[in-house]
This record gives structure tokens, C-alpha cells and sequence, in this order.
């Protein structure tokens, strides 16, 4: 007798290995998330995040070059704006001149041909840290969403080639698509934030942004890190709205959302290894309790095998620069 199936053959040596791979990543699977901050030379490292800058514009647009030379298509944008410019409209999210809008500008004018996807939510300029307009305590939705499409179009005039809203307020991607749509910017897309759980994998994110909420959490607007069928609810919505990408956020402990949204959906879908998730492998790696490239490749071909057609990580540029 001998064993009916010997799958060892297929994992002899490297090649046949090689061969056989279901799964392999490329520079263009990434996007770079990046933190802008006001000022000329700034560069501060986030304590939270080893390796990751909040870094003034002019410097921004260095490490833009930098990227697109690796082969990285796409940023995200956050900007860090100073106190005084913060209240509980928004309404400096939309100003003409803004810093954000100032990087939009900046980015397609040194590197035109690099994806620009800005933020989209309220909490950068909220006096209150949240992601909506706050009434009462209360997180009011549709004056959010009338703040969101005003910030979604002034990005477009920037430039911006996508814009993606961050903020889990119902209804806003339909509003985006028709301000955009109605503003002329038919090519504009919108990546959202479909399935973005209330997750405490963003805590080094709220460090590098100073954005903590000031009072109560974000339960009512992000997911419950216990649901399932919530998120495909979410998803399919938001396709339903007009996203040409999804997206799932966090990343790693998420995965089993990421393949049912892939399986369920017919548009890209997106996902965010997040802050918190980077902060973890730093850490361990610091300590010497985990080999920091291997496992940093590792979870990056897991997020691609579980069905993520892009995904934004703070890890792009290293892990771009082992691929070369
Ligand atoms: C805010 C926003 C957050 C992140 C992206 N956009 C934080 C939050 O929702 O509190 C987190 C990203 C990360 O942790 O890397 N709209």
C-alpha cells in the first residue's frame, strides 16, 4: 500500500513551489497611507509607529517620488490640522486652500500619475474628535453627510482621482456620487470605507493625528467587531450607491469578512492593515520575538489569499523595497 495522496510533491524544492504558488503580491497591490502636517522641513516620527512620519508637504512630495520609483500607485491622505482651525462644523474640510486640498495639488502636480485618494471624514477638524457633526452627544447623520459631499467635492477640484469616506455615515456615498456627478466630476471615484469596524487597532493612528475622540467611542457609526452579516449589509449598500472599490478595515483579524465581501460583491475590494496591526509587528520584531520581514510578508500575501485586490499598509515601501 502506499499513501493515495502525496501532496508533499507539489513542496519538494523552490521551484515546483514557485510553480504552484496560488498567491503572489506586487508593488501595485499597495496603496501608502501618509500623514501631512502643516509647516516646511517637518518630519516627526509617530512613537506608536516605527518608521512612519507625519511629515510637512514639501517632504510629502519627496516620499511621493519615492514611492512611485518602487512601483506604488496609490496614497491615502490624512491631514493634521492645528486646533484652532477645528470646530464642530468641518467646515475648514472643505477650504479651497486647505492643507489637504494644498497636498491633492502638490502630489498630481510632481507625480501626476499617482493614485490620490484623500480621507474623507470630519474627525481631523472635529473639536470634538468625532467623525460627524455632534449634537447633544449625539453623532447627527445627515448634516455629516451634507459636510461630506462639500469636503468630497472640494477634493475633486484639487485633483483628487478618488476620494474615500472613512466616516460610516449612511447614505453618503450616494450623496458623494451625485455632488461629484453633479459638480461634473464623472471620473472621479469613490472608495469606501464599507466595512469599518469600531477597533482599537486604530490607536496609534489617533496618536499621529491627534484625533482621539473627546468624549464616548465611535459604536454608533463603526461596526461591531462581533458581526458578520452586518458588513456584506454594508457592502452591498454601498455598490448599490455607487463605490467602484470597498473596503474592510481592520485587516488580519478580519480576513473572513474580506473573502465573504470579495465572494459576494463584483467590484475590488479593498483592505486596511491598519496602525495597530503595524504597531504589533514592530513591537515584536523590536523585541526579537518575531522576524519583522518574514512575518510582515506573511500577513501581507494572508490579506491578498483571503481576497483583497488592494491593500493599504504602512509596510508598502518596505515591502516593496524586498521585493526589487
Ligand atoms: C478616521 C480614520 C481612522 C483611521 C482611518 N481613518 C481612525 C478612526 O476611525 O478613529 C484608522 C487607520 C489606522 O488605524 O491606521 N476617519
Amino acid at each position: 500500500m502506499f499513501p493515495l495522496h502525496r501532496n508533499r510533491r507539489l513542496r519538494t524544492n523552490d521551484a515546483i513551489r514557485s510553480l504552484v504558488r496560488e498567491t503572489t503580491l506586487s508593488p501595485t497591490d499597495f496603496m501608502f497611507p501618509m500623514f501631512v502636517a502643516e509647516g516646511k522641513d517637518v518630519s516627526i516620527e509617530i512613537p506608536s509607529m516605527p518608521g512612519i512620519y507625519r511629515r510637512s508637504l514639501d517632504l510629502t512630495v519627496k516620499e511621493v517620488k519615492e514611492l512611485w520609483n518602487l512601483g506604488i500607485k496609490a496614497v491615502n491622505i490624512y491631514v493634521k490640522v492645528s486646533d484652532n482651525l477645528k470646530d464642530n462644523t468641518g467646515k475648514e474640510a472643505w477650504n479651497k486652500d486647505g492643507l489637504m486640498q494644498q497636498t491633492i495639488r502638490a502630489i498630481k502636480d510632481a507625480v501626476p500619475g499617482m493614485i490620490v485618494m484623500p480621507d474623507v471624514a470630519l474627525d481631523p477638524y472635529s473639536s470634538y474628535g468625532h467623525d460627524g457633526i455632534v449634537e447633544n452627544g449625539q453623532i447627527l447623520n445627515d448634516a455629516t453627510v451634507d459636510a461630506l459631499t462639500r469636503m468630497s467635492v472640494s477634493h475633486a477640484e484639487a485633483g483628487a482621482d478618488f476620494v474615500a469616506p472613512s466616516d460610516m455615515m449612511d447614505g453618503r456615498v450616494l450623496a458623494i456620487r451625485k455632488a461629484l456627478e453633479e459638480s461634473g466630476f464623472h471620473d472621479v471615484g469613490i472608495m469606501s470605507y464599507s466595512a469599518k469596524y469600531a477597533s482599537s487597532f486604530y490607536g496609534p493612528f489617533r496618536d499621529a493625528l491627534d484625533s482621539a475622540p473627546g468624549f464616548g467611542d465611535k459604536k454608533t457609526y463603526q461596526m461591531d467587531y462581533a458581526n458578520r452579516i452586518e458588513a456584506i449589509k454594508e457592502a452591498l449598500h454601498d455598490v448599490e450607491e455607487g463605490a467602484d472599490i470597498v473596503m474592510v478595515k481592520p485587516g488580519i483579524a478580519y480576513l473572513d469578512i474580506v473573502r465573504e465581501i470579495k465572494d459576494t460583491v463584483n467590484v475590488p475590494v479593498a483592505v486596511y492593515q491598519v496602525s495597530g496591526e503595524y504597531a504589533m509587528v514592530k513591537a515584536a520584531a523590536e523585541k526579537g520575538w518575531l522576524d519583522h520581514d518574514k512575518i510582515m510578508m506573511e500577513q501581507l500575501h494572508c490579506i491578498k489569499r483571503a481576497g483583497a485586490n488592494i491593500i493599504s499598509t504602512y509596510f508598502a515601501k518596505e515591502a516593496a523595497k524586498l521585493m526589487q
